[in-house]
This record gives C-alpha cells, sequence and structure tokens, in this order.
C-alpha cells in the first residue's frame, strides 16, 4: 500500500507539462488490433493502466514494445490469434471490455469477461452490446462472461446511443470500420478521446466522418494498416493542476495542453475569481486570495466533465459562501466526500447532489483514497490544509497521474511518497 505524506498549507508556482491522455491511450491500444502490421504511439503516459492495456492485448497475442522513458510505445497485432480476455485482467481494468469491437471485427468473435462495477458505479455495458447486434453479433452471457460471435462479417447499421456513452461510441465505433457497409452512430460521445481514435483510425486508413459531432458515418473497409500517432495531452491531468495552482492561490504555467479540450474547466474556474490566460499549447493560472462559490452540474463533453468533479469538491471548501455540485453521470461519485468531512471540510450529500459550505479551514490528517479521482481530490485538498496529511491507497492515483507526486515538488509543493 503506497503512501502520499503531505505538507500543507503551500502556494504552488512554476511549471509543469502535461503527459499524454489516458482516456485516449487506452482505446487506442484496443484499435490497433485492428490492423495488419505494426503501429507505434508517441506520448504515451506511463500508467498503470496502460500497463494493464498492454498485457491485455499481450496475452490476446500482440506483441508489445513500451519505452516510458521515450513515452513510446508500439503494437503488433499480427500474430493475435487468442480471443478471451480474462476475469482477472478486465477486474483490473474495465477499459479492456473495449478489445470486443476490434475482435468481433478483425477474428469474428470475442470472449470478455462480464466487467465488474467499480468504485464509482455499476459502469454496464449494454449500450456496446446493442450496437455489435445491431451490426449482426450475437450475444450470450456464459458464467460471467460476455460471448460476441459473428457468422461472417459485421454489417453496418444504424445506432442510436440511449446515453452519449463515451466507450459505446468508441466500441461500435471501432467495430465499423472492418464492417460489410455503412455504419452510423447518432447521439455519439463527442469528448476529445473520441475524435483523437478517429485521427488515429482513418490515419489506418478506416473512412470515418462526423467524430466530434453527435453524428458519426463509417464506411467499412477490408483492412486498415498500421499507423504512428500522437496521442493528446490529458485534459483531466491538466484540469487537476489548473486546480491544485487555483487551492493553493498559486502562479503556474501548465504546459502541453490544448486549451479547447478545458473550455468547461477555465469556465467555470474564471466564475471563481481565478485568472487564466491560454496560450497555443499552454495555459496560465493565477489564482487570487478569494475563491467565488460555485454551482456545477456535470454533464458529457462539451459539459463540466464527472472526471473533474472530486476535484472541484475540494476547491469548493475553500470558496468563501455556499456551493452545489450535482454529479449527473455515475451514481456513486462523492466517495471523496466523507474523507474530505476528516478534513474539515463541511459536505451534505443529497443523492446525486453535494452541497459545500466554504471557506472552511481544511486540517490536515489521515485520509483514504477510494478511486483514482477522489485521490487526486485528496491531493488538492492536503496542499491547502494546516499542517501534515497522510493519503493511503494511492496506487488509485497511479493509474491515471504519471509521477504526480514529483511534478507537484516540481511546482513547491511538500510531497513525499512511501510504498
Ligand atoms: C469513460 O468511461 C472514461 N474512461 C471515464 O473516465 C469517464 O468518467 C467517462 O467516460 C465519462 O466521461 C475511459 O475513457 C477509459 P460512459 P466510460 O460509457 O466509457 C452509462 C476516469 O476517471 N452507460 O460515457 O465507461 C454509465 O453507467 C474514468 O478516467 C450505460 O448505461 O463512460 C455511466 O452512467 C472514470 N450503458 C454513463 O453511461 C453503457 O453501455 C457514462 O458512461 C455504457 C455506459
Amino acid at each position: 500500500m503506497a503512501i502520499f505524506r503531505i505538507e500543507g498549507p503551500v502556494t504552488l508556482n512554476g511549471r509543469v507539462r502535461i503527459s499524454g491522455a489516458k482516456n485516449s491511450i487506452l482505446p487506442i491500444i484496443a484499435a490497433s488490433l485492428l490492423a495488419e502490421g505494426e503501429s507505434v504511439f508517441e506520448e504515451v503516459p506511463h500508467l498503470k493502466d496502460v500497463e494493464i492495456m498492454c498485457e491485455l492485448v499481450e496475452s490476446l497475442g500482440a506483441k508489445v514494445k513500451f519505452s516510458p522513458k521515450e513515452s513510446r510505445l508500439t503494437v503488433d497485432p499480427a500474430n493475435v490469434e487468442n480471443i478471451l480476455a480474462p476475469y482477472e485482467l478486465v477486474n483490473k481494468l474495465r477499459a479492456s471490455f473495449l478489445v470486443m469491437g476490434p475482435l468481433l471485427a478483425k477474428k469474428g468473435q470475442a470472449k470478455i469477461s462480464l466487467p465488474g462495477g467499480c468504485a464509482i458505479g455499476s459502469r454496464p455495458v449494454d449500450l456496446h452490446l446493442k450496437g455489435f447486434v445491431a451490426m449482426g453479433a450475437s450475444i450470450i452471457y456464459n458464467h460471467g462472461y460476455i460471448e460476441a460471435r459473428v457468422n461472417r462479417r459485421l454489417k453496418g447499421s444504424k445506432i442510436y446511443l440511449d446515453f452519449p456513452s463515451v466507450g459505446a461510441t468508441e466500441n461500435i465505433m471501432m467495430a465499423a470500420t472492418l464492417a460489410k457497409g455503412q455504419t452510423i452512430i447518432e447521439n455519439a460521445a463527442i469528448e476529445p478521446e473520441v475524435v483523437d481514435l478517429s485521427t488515429y483510425l482513418v490515419s489506418m486508413g478506416a473512412d470515418i466522418r462526423g467524430a466530434g459531432t453527435d453524428t458519426i458515418k463509417i464506411n467499412g473497409t477490408d483492412k486498415l494498416k498500421g499507423s504512428t500517432h500522437t496521442i493528446i495531452p490529458d485534459r483531466i491531468e491538466a484540469g487537476t493542476f489548473m486546480v491544485a495552482a487555483a487551492i493553493t492561490g498559486g502562479d503556474v504555467i501548465i504546459e502541453n495542453v490544448v486549451p479547447s479540450h478545458l473550455k468547461p474547466v477555465s469556465a467555470k474556474l474564471r466564475e471563481a475569481n481565478i485568472e487564466i490566460a491560454e496560450e497555443l499549447t499552454s495555459i496560465h493560472i493565477k489564482a487570487g486570495k478569494k475563491i467565488k462559490s460555485l454551482d456545477i452540474k456535470t454533464h458529457p463533453y462539451p459539459g463540466f466533465p464527472t472526471d473533474m468533479q472530486a476535484q472541484m469538491t475540494s476547491l469548493m471548501a475553500k470558496a468563501t459562501g455556499t456551493s452545489m455540485i450535482v454529479e449527473t453521470i455515475f451514481e456513486n461519485r462523492f466517495m471523496h466526500v466523507n474523507e474530505l468531512k476528516r478534513m474539515g471540510a463541511r459536505i451534505k450529500i443529497d443523492g446525486r447532489s453535494a452541497i459545500i459550505e466554504g471557506a472552511m479551514k481544511l486540517m490536515g490528517t489521515q485520509v483514504k483514497a477510494t478511486d483514482l479521482r477522489a485521490g487526486a481530490a485528496l491531493i488538492i485538498a492536503a496542499l491547502a490544509a494546516e499542517g501534515t496529511s497522510e493519503i493511503i491507497d494511492v496506487e488509485h492515483v497511479d493509474r491515471g497521474y504519471v509521477s504526480i507526486d514529483q511534478k507537484l515538488r516540481q511546482l513547491g509543493a511538500k510531497i513525499e511518497r512511501f510504498d
């Protein structure tokens, strides 16, 4: 069990460089299975989740080479024969389910352990399966596994997503690239990571139009070639550092970002009286002394991202006045609240809403990371709290943040890791 020990309060100043996006590289590794040859990826973040996804595609038969120092990953799917994604891997990483579309398209079958729920919610995959069935696959549930198979070849279909699910949009889009005929995905997710996946697929020879809008058209082709692709910066890592700068009254330049991907976060931070200047590939945050309270509701992109909700809850504990945060995407994403209350935050949960009484003095203490973004929220709170905080189970944080302690130390934080 790894622990972060953090002394507060500090003021963060300086520059930090953001790594490649976790939620972009994970579907893209799955997509690399569609190719006839090797793909090379740059700006790949060295994260636990990336290691597990590599382990999965290797278990399917792909050849994987990851050089974390160069942030480069190569995947050669030539020998992929196995079509089973086992429980022990899927249980560690729900995103493993994203290999179903590529395996169905390339091999005509897939057997994947039904991804369990996780801390933040039940996380069903019904929309993914609805898409595959519409494209001619038959699905059977067998002892906790989902077995999908198609007789000859997936066929293009028109699919309306009841909810703009990121994963379902990505899984169906990948399957459609090798289907016979045209697939139209309506009410598709428009997150930047969906667009990044589409960019990679098109570079492999896929015929995709409309990624980034709510209607994506894919004309199936017979085969796709390996390609090279540079992963977009991680907008959630960037947003996390923006909030850390804001809560500590700091002055930080965040490099290697796409400012337009951060619009919903920048807009909210400006509303909270934080100064934000956007350059071409960087954002400059200058926090005022006073943080204004906010009302926030999470929504699919370009609404306020659910992956930034926990971090903003920490910030609002220091704002003047009462804030309201509504989590509309996941049913159980307030586990950071009890931990923040141990630090002195005054927060009341009412269903999907958190009412936060601001301007509370946060006190350092022992707290526990329950999931990836809750862990990030506790780090943010600890930076502004009086005294020493110890955050346990920070393995959760390792899943989505490359060397977060090192990056924070560069900005003046007093943070040590103990494994
Ligand atoms: C992706 O998860 C991200 N993960 C999540 O990031 C992110 O929170 C989420 O999108 C929303 O932006 C990756 O990209 C690997 P969804 P995903 O399908 O694809 C319901 C992080 O912290 N739903 O858009 O699983 C679902 O229950 C992680 O980096 C169905 O009902 O998200 C949820 O309520 C956490 N049926 C909502 O849609 C389905 O078939 C959003 O899910 C699929 C989803």
